[in-house]
C-alpha cells in the first residue's frame, strides 16, 4: 500500500518535472529538443561554386536530457542526406539508419536517426541543393569585381536547416567549429573567430566558443579584403567599397564603448562587419562577431549608421539573451531597437535619436494600417506560418515603444540598471515572453509599486495596436520641416525659400514621406528639378521618392526605378515598390518585366516575396 502510494506520488512528481523540462515551446522545429540537445556542431564543408552546393558532413555532439529515448530528430530542408553515423559512449563509430520525411512547405523535412543507443555524437554526410533558402550564390558576373563568385548565408529565422541538418530552434544553443574548403583565391569568414590576417589558401578553420542558436551560424565566401577600423573592429568587403565602408562606419568602436558603459561588457571578442552584395535581402544581420551589412547604407554621410548600432545592440539583446521561439521575436528586436536608439543618442546626440524614433513610429503606423489586428500583438501568433510571412515593424517599434514607456514611467535611474541586470541574469540563455514578464514583475513593476499596473504590461504585450498612452516622440527639427512643407504645398513658400541646404537625410525622409500622396505633376517636377530626387544616390531617399512618385503618377522616375529594382535586393526597399506597382494594370506590367530581369540577382527570400506579390 505504502509502496503503491509512493510509486504513484513519484510518478506524478516525475510527470510534473517532465512537464516543466519537456515543454516544447517552439513548434517551428521537428527536433525532440526536450529529450536531447545539440551542444556542439562541427561543420566540415566544401563550398562548391560550380554546383552551388555545400558538401561534406556535420558532427553534432549530444546531451541527453532523458534516460529512455535514443531517437535523434533534426530539421532539414531541401538537403540531400547521404548517410549517418553515430558514436557510442566508448567512442566507437557505427553506421546507422536514417529517415527523411516528406517536405513541408514551412518546416522542411524531418530527419530521424535511430542508433538504438544514446549516441554521444551523430555524423551526417550531406549536401545542400540549389533550392537552399538560406544561401545565395552569385556568379562572378553578378559581383562588382566581376572576377570571383560570392556566396553568403542568412539563417534567421528558419533557414539554417537548408544548409545544415540541425536542431533549428532558437531554444537550443551550441558552440561550433568548422573547416571550410573553397577556391584558394577566395576568403571565407564566419560568425566565429575571424583572423584579421588570415592567409588566403582556400582552407579555413573557425571556432565559436560561445553557445549560440543555429540561426546565428553564418558564412560568407568571396573576394574579400579586410581593413581594420580599430583594434577590435574592422570591415570585410569587396575592394570596390572597402575604403568607403571603413569611413562610413568608423564610429563602431565608439558605439561599442557607449554600449558597454550602459549595458555591461561586450562578451564576444572582436566585432567586424561584412559588407555583402546589394542583393542581401536585409539591412543587416547580427551574426555574432561579424554583422552582415547591406551596401545600401554606405551613403557617404553616416546618415544610415543606426543600422550598425542596431546590429551591435543585438550582441546584448538577441545574441546574449535570445528569444526561445519566433513568437517572442519582440524580445530580440524590440529590445534591440530600444538599445540601438540609446546608442545613437550617446554617439550622435539627442536630436538625431528622436528623429529616428519619429521615423520608426511612422513606419509602424504604415504597417499597422495594413496588418490584421492579430498581427499587431507583441507576443505573435504565427498560426503555422513561416515567421517571414508575419514579419513587420510591430516587434521592432511597438517593442521599442513599450520599453520607452517603462523608461519614462520609472525614469532612467531605475530602468537602466533593470536592463543591465536583465542582460546579465539571462546571459547565454534563451527565454520566452512569460519568463520576461515574471522577471519584469519582480525586478521593476512590483519592486516599485504604484508606477505601472500589471494590466498595462498585459495590454502592451497581449493587446492589439498601440495603447492610448503610448509614447509619441516629438522632434523639434521635424516640427519645422512639417511647417515648411505645409507652406510650400499651400504656395506660401517657394522651394528656394526652404532651408534644404542644411537638411540631413532624416529631414528629407520626413519631408518626402509627409508630402500629399496625390501631389500634382507640376509640383513633383518642381521638386525633382530643384533637388534631383529621381537620381538620388541615397537608397532610402530614392525609395521614399519613388514610392511617392508611384502614388502621384509621376512617370519620369520609371527608368531610374527600373535600375534601382535591378541593382538592389534589400526587401524593405523593393517590396513596397513592387506592391504599389502591382496595384495598377500598367504598373503590374512594368513590374513583371523588370522583375524578370532582376529576379536572377535576388536572394531566394526576395524572389519568393516578389513572386507572391506579382502572382496575385
Ligand atoms: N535580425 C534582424 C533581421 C531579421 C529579422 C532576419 C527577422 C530574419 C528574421 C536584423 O537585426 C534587423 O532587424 N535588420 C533590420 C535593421 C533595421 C531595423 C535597422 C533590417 O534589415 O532592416
Ligand atoms: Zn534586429
Amino acid at each position: 500500500m505504502m509502496i503503491k502510494l509512493f510509486n504513484s506520488l513519484l510518478c506524478s512528481m516525475l510527470l510534473l518535472s517532465f512537464a516543466s523540462v519537456a515543454e516544447v515551446k517552439d513548434n517551428l522545429t521537428y527536433a525532440n529538443y526536450d529529450q536531447v540537445n545539440v551542444t556542439h556542431a562541427y561543420l566540415d564543408l566544401e563550398i562548391d561554386f560550380q554546383q552551388k552546393a555545400v558538401k561534406g558532413f556535420t558532427d553534432l555532439t549530444l546531451n541527453w536530457l532523458q534516460d529512455e529515448p535514443t531517437l535523434v530528430v533534426l530539421d532539414t530542408r531541401d538537403l540531400i542526406i547521404d548517410r549517418a553515423m553515430a558514436q557510442d559512449e566508448q567512442g566507437k563509430w557505427h553506421n546507422v539508419a536514417h529517415q527523411l520525411a516528406s517536405r513541408d512547405d514551412v518546416m522542411g523535412s524531418k530527419l530521424t536517426i535511430d542508433p538504438k543507443f544514446q549516441a554521444k555524437t551523430v555524423r551526417i554526410y550531406y549536401q545542400s541543393t540549389e533550392k537552399a533558402s538560406g544561401l545565395q550564390w552569385l556568379g562572378k558576373e553578378q559581383t562588382q569585381g566581376k572576377k570571383y563568385p560570392f556566396m553568403f548565408s542568412q539563417n534567421q529565422a528558419i533557414h539554417a536547416r537548408s544548409w545544415i541538418p540541425i536542431q533549428d530552434t532558437p531554444a537550443v544553443r551550441m558552440t561550433y567549429t568548422a573547416r571550410i574548403k573553397t577556391d584558394p583565391a577566395l576568403l571565407a569568414v564566419m560568425s566565429a573567430n575571424n583572423e584579421p590576417n588570415a592567409t588566403k589558401d582556400g582552407d579555413y578553420f573557425f571556432s565559436m566558443p560561445q553557445a549560440i542558436p543555429a540561426y546565428l551560424i553564418a558564412i560568407g565566401v568571396g573576394d574579400l579584403q579586410f581593413k581594420a577600423m580599430s583594434e577590435q573592429t574592422g570591415v570585410y568587403a569587396e575592394s570596390y567599397i572597402l575604403e568607403r565602408a571603413v569611413a562610413e562606419f568608423n564610429d563602431t568602436q565608439d558605439m561599442i564603448d557607449v554600449s558597454e558603459a550602459m549595458y555591461g561588457e561586450y562578451r564576444w571578442g572582436r566585432y567586424d562587419l561584412l559588407i555583402l552584395p546589394p542583393s542581401f535581402p536585409f539591412g543587416g544581420m547580427e551574426n555574432p562577431r561579424l554583422s552582415f551589412i547591406t551596401p545600401t547604407v554606405v551613403a557617404g554621410d553616416k546618415s544610415l549608421v543606426n543600422l550598425i548600432a542596431h546590429e551591435l545592440a543585438h550582441s546584448w539583446s538577441g545574441n546574449l539573451v535570445t528569444n526561445e521561439s519566433w513568437r517572442d521575436l519582440w524580445l530580440n528586436e524590440g529590445f534591440t531597437s530600444y538599445v540601438e536608439n540609446r546608442i545613437m543618442e550617446r554617439v550622435f546626440g539627442n536630436d538625431r535619436a528622436i528623429m529616428e524614433q519619429v521615423l520608426g513610429v511612422a513606419d509602424l503606423q504604415t504597417d499597422l494600417a495594413d496588418l490584421p489586428a492579430s498581427d499587431s500583438i507583441l507576443y505573435l501568433d504565427l498560426q503555422g506560418r513561416d515567421p517571414d510571412a508575419a514579419f513587420s515593424d510591430v516587434p521592432y517599434v511597438k517593442g521599442q515603444l513599450f520599453l520607452m514607456f517603462l523608461e519614462q514611467r520609472f525614469g532612467r535611474e531605475k530602468f537602466d540598471p533593470f536592463v543591465l541586470d536583465y542582460f546579465n541574469h539571462f546571459a547565454f540563455k534563451s527565454i520566452g515572453t512569460k519568463e520576461f514578464i515574471s522577471y519584469l514583475n519582480t525586478h521593476l513593476i512590483h519592486k516599485y509599486p504604484g508606477i505601472v499596473a500589471d494590466k498595462e504590461v498585459n495590454e502592451w504585450i497581449f493587446g492589439t495596436g498601440l495603447p492610448a498612452d503610448a509614447p509619441q516622440p516629438q522632434s523639434d527639427v521635424f516640427v519645422k520641416v512639417e511647417q515648411q512643407k505645409r507652406q510650400w504645398q499651400a504656395g506660401e513658400l517657394t522651394l528656394s525659400q526652404l532651408p534644404t541646404a542644411n537638411w540631413t537625410v532624416h529631414e528629407w525622409l520626413y519631408f518626402i514621406n509627409g508630402l500629399d500622396r496625390d501631389l500634382n505633376e507640376e509640383k513633383m517636377a518642381e521638386l525633382d528639378k530643384a533637388f534631383n530626387l529621381t537620381k538620388s544616390q541615397n537608397a532610402e531617399i530614392a525609395h521614399a521618392w519613388y514610392l511617392l512618385a508611384l502614388h502621384s503618377g509621376y512617370d519620369v522616375i520609371m527608368p531610374e526605378l527600373e535600375q534601382y529594382l535591378i541593382a538592389i535586393g534589400r526587401r524593405k526597399l523593393i517590396v513596397p515598390l513592387y506592391k504599389k506597382l502591382a496595384e495598377s494594370e500598367q504598373g503590374h506590367v512594368f513590374a513583371k518585366r523588370v522583375f524578370a530581369i532582376a529576379r536572377p540577382g535576388y536572394h531566394p527570400l526576395a524572389q519568393g516575396t516578389v513572386d507572391d506579390i506579382l502572382s496575385k
